[in-house]
């Protein structure tokens, strides 16, 4: 038992995002079995759905929508949904008037993204247990509207996180994470300094740019610093993106 336990951990402390993957496919009962794992999480509703997405058109499609190769270059793909659709129709045979078909439900809401998170993470660890390696990305958040309309899914799915899974072709080192003890609290919640919180960041970005992090995935010269500032500006362009995402997911019955 101890012995398990001791590779579980090794699993779980040793894994790292791996965007370069050998071209072997992974056959339909290892994509089973990730997906049985991956319910095997804790789970609220089991409001989630995965989409495995073989179409050689529509992985193009992806890529040239995001500008993203990872799209076509994955083993396998699979989109993590948030499947209320499902669940409200499930509801349905309960009573006709339940919180899914209500205007409001920001506690379904919460749960329902956190549970399709376990699932997911539970899909990235059982991978690295049979020896893949794999990465998540955003798009699907980003793109909802073109990714739904590209994958049909009908009103009530929503695109929350598309993953890549396949034999790893890299050996990247771990990447940072914030010190232990700005996550980890005892007894009252302690705030960080600024100090602190600056020397994280250039602290990461050093570590990142020692992996050549930006310029192997992005083909960026920028310090991941850099980077990070652009990522959360917000400006005129990014404040009606994000009014379009919040219209497609309340429209899609994320309510919170
Ligand atoms: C919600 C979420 C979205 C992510 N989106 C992307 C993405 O679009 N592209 C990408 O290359 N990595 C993406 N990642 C992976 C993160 O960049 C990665 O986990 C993080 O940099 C830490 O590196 P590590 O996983 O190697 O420890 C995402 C991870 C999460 C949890």
């Amino acid at each position: 038992m101890a012995a398990r336990s001791r590779s579980i951990l090794r699993i779980i402390m040793n894994r790292r995002s791996i965007r370069a993957f050998h071209p072997k496919k992974i056959s339909p009962s290892v994509v089973r079995l990730l997906v049985e794992a991956g319910q095997r999480a804790p789970c609220t509703y089991q409001s989630y759905s995965v989409i495995i997405i073989e179409n050689e058109d529509v992985k193009s499609k992806l890529a040239e929508l995001t500008d993203d190769q990872l799209f076509v270059k994955a083993p396998l793909l699979m989109l993590i949904c948030i499947d209320f659709r499902r669940t409200a129709l499930m509801f349905d045979q309960l009573t006709d008037k339940h919180v899914l078909r209500s205007d409001r439900h920001p506690v379904e809401t919460i749960e329902a993204i956190f549970e399709a998170g376990l699932f997911a993470e539970n899909i990235v660890i059982a991978a690295e247990a049979l020896g893949y390696g794999s990465v998540m990305l955003d798009w699907a958040l980003w793109m909802n509207k073109e990714v739904s309309s590209l994958l049909r899914l009908p009103k009530g799915v929503t695109p929350l996180i598309f993953l890549c899974i396949g034999l790893s072709a890299e050996k990247p080192p771990l990447r940072p994470r914030l010190p232990l003890e700005m996550i980890l609290h005892h007894e009252e919640y302690r705030e960080p300094s600024a100090e602190e919180l600056r020397k994280y960041i250039e602290e990461a970005s050093m570590k990142l740019a020692k992996e050549n992090y930006l310029k192997k995935y992005a083909n960026s010269n920028k310090t991941y610093l850099e980077y990070l500032s652009e990522k959360i500006a917000v400006d005129k362009q990014v404040e009606k993106l994000n009014s379009s995402i919040s219209s497609f997911l309340n429209n899609n019955g994320i309510k919170i």
